[in-house]
């Protein structure tokens, strides 16, 4: 025990030693001979790696986690209030003849003018036809995910539609004697409707048979065509073409 306390204590390197003894660096090169064998070399090469992962790597880490201290903001309040709209209800869902239009092929991953674009589009089939339009939130991704990163920085997944607009394409009313039922929430089209009816797009497509087809033409195909189903829960097959491209 002694013993090797003492051989320690040779070992270590006493800097007072490089001034009294006149920065005699010959006694600094031995004892750096003695200490630096090939496990301190390994070592110090771990310290200097650790160093610059913790540098390069950890910030980014650090930098990535701290967006979620302070993320965007969801809107639940304004979801919450979709979803008590006073056309949901279960009891009277089609108790005035109300037919439901719910175009699950709906536009993704795009910006909000295209999202708006097929949004006017697919409710106003719906407003023709007679059947309520079932609108989802604002979507950006279809995955359930509350954030989604886009460009470096967390967005929210989905936002609920009225946080972004305001009337009928949102539930609200149309104009006093319009009788056509009200927009109503995805959520509550999968409760009243659990097997619906669902339509691929391309069969109608192909009855209108032309690729420059006007918007008025798709438009009353469609209104023709929805009119036909007895059915009052209706769906857009989520994986079949838009009924309007660009
Ligand atoms: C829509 O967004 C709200 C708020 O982020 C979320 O709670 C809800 O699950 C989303 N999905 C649907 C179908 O409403
Ligand atoms: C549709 O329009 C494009 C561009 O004007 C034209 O090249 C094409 O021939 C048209 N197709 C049909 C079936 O009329």
């Amino acid at each position: 025990m002694r013993e090797s306390s003492r051989r320690r204590k040779q070992n270590v390197f006493d800097i007072s030693d490089l001034n009294t003894r006149r920065r005699d660096w010959r006694h600094f090169i031995r004892w750096a001979k003695q200490r630096l064998n090939a496990r301190s070399v390994f070592f110090l090469i771990c310290a200097i790696t650790l160093l610059v992962y913790s540098i390069v790597v950890v910030k980014e880490k650090i930098r990535r986690a701290l967006r979620w201290v302070d993320p965007p903001p969801l809107y639940e309040r304004y979801h919450r209030a979709e979803l008590a709209l006073p056309q949901h209800d279960t009891e009277h869902a089609f108790s005035q003849g109300q037919k439901y239009l719910w175009v699950n092929n709906h536009v993704s991953a795009l910006g909000w003018g295209n999202y708006l674009e097929d949004l006017i589009m697919n409710a106003q089939i719906a407003y023709i036809s007679g059947r309520a339009f079932v609108f989802d939130n604002y979507t950006w991704n279809r995955d359930n995910t509350e954030y989604s990163e886009y460009s470096g920085k967390l967005i929210p997944s989905q936002i609920p539609l009225s946080a972004l607009i305001s009337g009928p394409l949102v539930g609200g009313p149309f104009t006093a004697g319009d009788r056509t039922p009200l927009a109503v929430h995805k959520l509550y089209f999968d409760k009243i409707c659990p097997n619906p009816t669902i339509i691929d797009t391309t069969p109608v497509r192909e009855t209108i048979n032309d690729e420059n087809a006007s918007a008025l033409t798709i438009l009353n195909t469609w209104v023709d065509f929805l009119r036909s189903i007895a059915d009052p829960c209706v769906e857009i097959s989520r994986y079949s073409s838009r009924i309007f491209d660009y």
